[in-house]
């Protein structure tokens, strides 16, 4: 189990919620204010648990502004930023903006930007670069279709993917690195993938950066599971050796949800 009590790991576990394109920047203002408030009452410890939050772009600024005016323990991130600083490319966000208006972090390669942009892993390698070059925090995401997961190839696929993103970075960028193990198959499906199928990733994934960046840095990186992650399944998962947290999708959308998963501890404990 990775939480801070456990004197193995100092990882500090991250429940973060990719909103996906819902929620404008009233609504999305809404769901922060319960969001913040559920865990207020749950008594949150947000220095125990980190709580992330993955607005579209245009309600990242009145969520951001929120966060910081009433002082909130939460943070932010972007969904996707461009591989480029500033220039000539319509439609793209700089990592500069999100890091301008108090993002800590920024999803890299999400499944969807894969599949539905054609985001490759040279793409995502140089958008991992960019959100360091800005110091925003990139969650890369990774992990295999069902094609592939049926083929039983899904560990080689998900660690080429892996291998090609995190090409070039230092040690330190790689242990404050996060890595989002996203079975395709398990997304917004209901369909999820057991604890022991996270676990095998996860402690793949880890492995396999102990072998790029030295077995001391690999117990630093953070590695989060996703796909169909509710309350009920999240403890489960987050009781696993090398499962850091949970990036979760339509659950977030729910404040009181997602507030019990980011109190997965008493859970556990319970
Ligand atoms: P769901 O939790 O809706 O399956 O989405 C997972 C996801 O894609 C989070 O990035």
């Amino acid at each position: 189990m990775n939480t801070s009590a456990n004197s193995s790991s100092n990882r500090t576990p991250l429940i973060a919620g990719n909103w996906k394109m819902n929620m404008d920047h009233v609504q999305g203002s809404s769901l922060l204010q319960h969001l913040a408030e559920a865990l207020s009452e749950a008594k949150h410890d947000y220095d125990r648990v980190e709580v992330a939050v993955f607005p579209p772009f245009t309600s990242l600024s009145a969520v951001q502004t929120l966060i910081q005016d009433d002082g909130l323990g939460l943070v932010s991130g972007g969904q996707d930023l461009s591989p480029f600083d500033s220039g000539a490319y319509t439609g793209d966000v700089s990592g500069r903006f999100l890091a301008r208006l108090g993002c800590k972090y920024v999803l890299v390669g999400h499944s969807e930007r894969r599949t539905i942009h054609g985001e490759t892993d040279e793409i995502l390698n140089a958008k991992v670069k960019a959100a360091y070059r800005q110091a925003l925090t990139p969650v890369l995401c990774v992990g295999e279709g069902l094609d592939i997961r049926r083929a039983g190839t899904h560990v080689q696929h998900t660690l080429a993917q892996l291998r090609a993103s995190v090409d070039g970075l230092t040690t330190d960028q790689a242990a404050g690195l996060v890595v989002a193990y996203e079975p395709v198959w398990a997304i917004g499906t209901g369909e999820v993938a057991g604890p022991e199928d996270a676990q095998e990733m996860c402690g793949a994934i880890r492995a396999e950066l102990a072998g790029l960046f030295g077995q001391d840095v690999a117990p630093k990186t953070r590695l989060l599971y996703g796909g169909s992650v509710k309350a009920s399944n999240a403890p489960s998962m987050l009781h696993e050796t090398d499962v850091d947290g949970v990036l979760v999708g339509g659950a977030s959308l729910d404040a009181d949800e997602f507030a019990s998963i980011a109190g997965f501890e008493r859970q556990l404990a319970g």
